[in-house]
C-alpha cells in the first residue's frame, strides 16, 4: 500500500531581508517535496537576491511586479485563491505592517489582502531591536489575532553583527511546519498513547541490560499522531526532543513501562507499542558493582510482563498496534506475534533496517492482508501507519 503525498501548490513570498537568500533554501526543500511554488518577490528583495536564482529552482518564471501579469489583470485574486498556503519568508517588519493594515499597493501585499481562505504563513525576519520594538509586537500580535501563523524568529547570531532573537527559522523548520499544517486531522478528539525506545535493565548500579532502539520510530509516530489531531501521550526510554504538543513520560524498566502505560490506558483509544522492551530481568539486581573474578558469570533472569499483550486483553481494550522487528521470516513471525498478542494491525520491520536510522521499511499486517510502505523516512512512515490505523476505524 502506498499513499501519495499530495502535490501542494505554495505561493513563496520574499520580502527585502539578508534572509531572503534563505529563501532559495526553500525552494529547493518545497520542489523536493514534489510541491509546486510560486516565488514572488517584492522590489526589496530583489535587491537581496535574484529572481532568475528562484526561477531556476522552482521551475517557474518569478512574479515581482502588480502591472506585469497575463491574463486579464486579475491575477493577484486567482494567484492567491489557487495555492494551498502562502508562506511570507523572510517577512520584513515593514511587510509585517502593511499585513496588518491591508495594505495592497505591491503584487505580493495585494495577493495576501485578495487570499480569501489561503492559509496565510509569516517568517519574520529582521534585527533584534527591530523585532523587539512595541510597534512590531503589536504588529506581530494582530497578525495571530487575524488568524495568520507566526513561524519564529529564531535567537541567534545577526548578519549585523547584533545577537537576539529575529533570525529567520531555518527552511527545513518552515517546510516541517508547513507539512504539519497539511496533515489532515482524522484522529481529532482521540487520544493515542505511544511507548518508545529500549527499556533498560539493571544488572548492578553499572550495567544493564537493553535492547538497540534509539526512540525515532516511536517519536515519529508520536509527532505524526499529534499533527493528525490527537492527544497524543509518549511514554518514553529514549532521550530524544520532545515531539512539539506530545505529554512525555520518561521511563527506565520494562516494569516502570508497564506501570506507566497501566495507569494512562482506560482513556486511551489508541496504543501503539514501538518500544523495544526487554524480554527479561535480573531476578535480583545487584545493590553494588560486581568485581570481576576471572570465573564466568551467570545471571539469573526472568521474564518481563507483555505490556502490549497485557493492553490487548483488556475487557475494553484501546485499538492497539504492535510493531515488530524480525531478523528474517519477516512475514511468518511477525504475523505470528500479531495472532499471539490479539492484535488487529502490526507493522513489521526488518532489523538491518529499522533501528537507530532515519528511514525504515514497513510492511502493515492486519486481518486483510499485509500492506508494504516502502523505504522512507520513518516520519512518512509514521503518517502513512496513521491513515492506516484510521481507514481501519472508520475514519
Ligand atoms: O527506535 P528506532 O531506532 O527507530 O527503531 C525502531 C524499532 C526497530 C525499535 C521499531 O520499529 C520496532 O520494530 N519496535 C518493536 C521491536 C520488537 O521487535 O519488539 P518485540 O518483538 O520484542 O515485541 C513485539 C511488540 O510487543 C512490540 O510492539 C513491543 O513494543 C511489544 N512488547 C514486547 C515485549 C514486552 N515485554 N512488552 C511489549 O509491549
Amino acid at each position: 500500500m502506498s499513499i501519495p503525498t499530495p502535490s501542494k501548490k505554495i505561493l513563496l513570498g520574499i520580502t527585502g531581508g539578508i534572509a531572503a537568500y534563505k529563501a532559495a533554501e526553500l525552494v529547493r526543500l518545497l520542489v523536493k517535496q514534489n510541491m509546486d511554488v510560486q516565488a514572488v518577490m517584492t522590489a526589496s528583495a530583489c535587491q537581496f537576491i535574484t529572481p532568475l536564482t528562484l526561477q531556476a529552482l522552482s521551475g517557474k518564471p518569478v512574479l515581482t511586479d502588480l502591472w506585469d501579469n497575463a491574463g486579464n489583470g486579475m491575477s493577484h485574486i486567482s494567484l492567491a485563491r489557487d495555492a494551498d498556503a502562502i508562506v511570507i519568508a523572510p517577512a520584513s517588519a515593514n511587510f509585517i505592517t502593511k499585513l496588518v493594515h491591508g495594505a495592497a499597493d505591491d503584487l505580493l501585499s495585494t495577493l495576501c489582502l485578495a487570499r480569501g481562505k489561503c492559509p496565510l504563513f509569516v517568517a519574520p525576519a529582521m534585527n533584534v531591536e527591530m523585532w523587539q520594538n512595541p510597534a512590531t509586537q503589536r504588529n506581530v500580535a494582530q497578525l495571530a489575532q487575524d488568524g495568520i501563523a507566526v513561524l519564529g524568529p529564531v535567537s541567534g547570531d545577526q548578519a549585523c553583527g547584533e545577537v537576539g532573537l529575529g533570525r529567520m527559522l531555518e527552511p527545513e523548520a518552515l517546510l516541517e511546519e508547513l507539512e504539519t499544517s497539511f496533515q489532515p486531522k482524522i484522529l481529532q478528539g482521540k487520544n493515542v498513547m505511544v511507548t518508545a525506545g529500549a527499556t533498560f535493565e539493571a544488572i548492578d548500579p553499572v550495567r544493564g541490560i537493553t535492547n538497540l532502539s534509539s526512540g525515532k520510530m516511536g517519536y515519529a509516530v508520536a509527532r505524526a499522531a499529534q499533527e493528525m489531531g490527537a492527544t497524543v501521550t509518549l511514554v518514553s526510554a529514549a532521550c530524544l526532543d520532545a515531539p512539539r504538543g506530545v505529554n512525555v513520560i520518561s521511563v527506565v524498566s520494562a516494569q516502570n513501562m508497564l506501570d506507566t502505560v497501566m495507569a494512562h490506558i482506560a482513556k486511551q483509544d489508541i496504543f501503539i507499542g514501538v518500544a523495544a522492551v526487554s524480554d527479561y530481568r535480573m531476578t535480583n539486581p545487584k545493590p553494588q558493582k560486581i568485581k570481576k573474578d576471572g570465573n564466568a558469570l551467570s545471571l539469573e533472569l526472568v521474564q518481563n510482563t507483555d505490556i502490549l499483550a497485557t493492553v490487548a486483553n483488556l475487557p475494553k481494550p484501546p485499538f492497539c498496534v504492535g510493531f515488530a522487528a524480525e531478523s528474517e521470516n519477516l512475514l511468518k513471525y511477525a504475523e505470528q506475534k500479531r495472532r499471539q498478542k490479539n492484535l488487529p494491525l502490526l507493522a513489521a520491520n526488518l532489523v538491518q533496517y529499522g533501528f537507530g536510522g532515519d528511514e525504515n521499511t514497513l510492511i502493515l499486517l492486519d486481518e486483510e492482508g499485509s500492506h508494504p510502505l516502502p523505504t522512507a523516512n520513518k516520519l512518512t512512515l509514521a503518517r502513512q501507519l496513521l491513515q492506516h490505523i484510521a481507514s481501519l476505524l472508520g475514519k
